[in-house]
């Protein structure tokens, strides 16, 4: 697998975290092409117009867009945030009978279109939909994935950058399973710089504790409410997850991300998409299995794992 050339991105779903996601890639110049496609006409007309307009300021990426499916071909990545969204109070698992429904349509028609893209499903509740997604198309499974909880992880390391007086980049921490109420931190590898979580000492002279950490997983697991409660949908920092990811794939990065494919075999785990370190590039996303977590971390593995498996089988009764 190599860089991918005159690259191109569609985003399917010009709402909130459509449009972010296309706007970010633009600023980002994550591909030379970033299209626009949503069922709903002028909303994204309208959406393409306002990112053209800027094109001046932002480098050698461009933006097309439409309502006919030829906006889609020639894509490298396909970004699926298509859908209902959560709303205030709701839970992104009451949101999957909609959002089944819309995939189990669209999937097949766009890979008619672009059948050689890798395709990033954010649209929740998104581990459940990419098995769905997966099975609709027959897709091998690296080619397929959720954005999970690269969102989360994000969440999770600003966090804990504000405490222990560190930029976000310096934290390496990552929050795994499903994108959604049963997430969890892999707190055992968590370390700042190189120095383990529970050793670093902050600005403050004091170190964080076992109950606090418990406390930062708590708000960033919730993070999502909070900001829908507020503004009625999360969108900025969705967008530049996932304008990561779309670089990730089209730079050939070998990027290691918490990303959610189907899982076969890891740490016990097959049939489920759960999100776990894995190495995104231009052939995909595959699952590092030499990630090791400690037996609290698996159980919670599992558990994550038994309650997507609730959900899916939910949606096939
Ligand atoms: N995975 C994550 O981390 C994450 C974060 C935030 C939001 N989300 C999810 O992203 C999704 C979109 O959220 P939003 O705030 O942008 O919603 P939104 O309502 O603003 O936009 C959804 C868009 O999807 C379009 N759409 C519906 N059916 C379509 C179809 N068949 N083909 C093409 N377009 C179609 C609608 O016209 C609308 O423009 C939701 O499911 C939300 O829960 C995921």
């Amino acid at each position: 697998m190599a860089v991918i050339e005159n690259s191109k991105v569609t985003i399917v779903g010009a709402g909130s975290v459509g449009s972010s996601a296309a706007y970010a890639s633009l600023i980002r110049g994550s591909a030379r092409h970033v299209a626009l496609y949503d069922i709903a006409t002028q909303k994204v007309e309208a959406e393409v117009l306002d990112l053209a307009h800027g094109t001046q300021f932002t480098g050698s990426s461009d933006i097309t867009g439409g309502s006919d499916l030829a906006v889609v071909e020639g894509s490298h990545v396909v970004v699926i945030t298509a859908g209902a969204k959560q709303d205030p109070g709701q839970t992104r698992t009451e949101l999957a009978g909609v959002n089944a429904g819309i995939m189990r349509k669209m999937m097949p028609r766009l890979l008619e279109v672009a059948p050689d893209a890798i395709y990033v499903i954010v649209t929740n509740p998104c581990d459940v939909l990419t098995v769905l997604a997966q099975k609709e198309t027959g897709l091998p499974p690296e080619k397929i994935f959720a954005s999970g909880t690269v969102l989360d992880t994000s969440r999770l390391r600003w966090k804990l950058g504000q405490r222990a007086g560190v930029s976000t980049s310096s934290v390496h921490a990552y929050i795994v399973g499903e994108h959604g109420d049963t997430e969890f931190p892999l707190w055992s590898k968590a370390t700042i710089g190189t120095v383990p979580i529970l050793d670093w000492v902050t600005p403050r002279g004091d170190r964080l504790t076992v109950e606090e950490l418990d406390q930062i997983a708590v708000d960033v697991r919730d993070a999502a409410y909070k900001v829908i409660q507020g503004k009625g949908a999360t969108n900025y920092a969705i967008g530049l997850s996932t304008a990561r990811i779309i670089e990730a794939i089209l730079n050939d990065e070998r990027a290691v991300m918490p990303v959610s494919p189907v899982l076969d075999g890891f740490h016990g785990v097959s049939g489920v998409a759960l999100s776990v370190p894995s190495v995104v590039s231009s052939a995909g996303a595959a699952p590092i299995v030499e990630t090791q977590f400690d037996e609290r971390e698996l159980d919670l593995f599992h558990r994550s794992a038994a309650a997507l498996r609730d959900v899916a089988d939910s949606l096939r009764g």
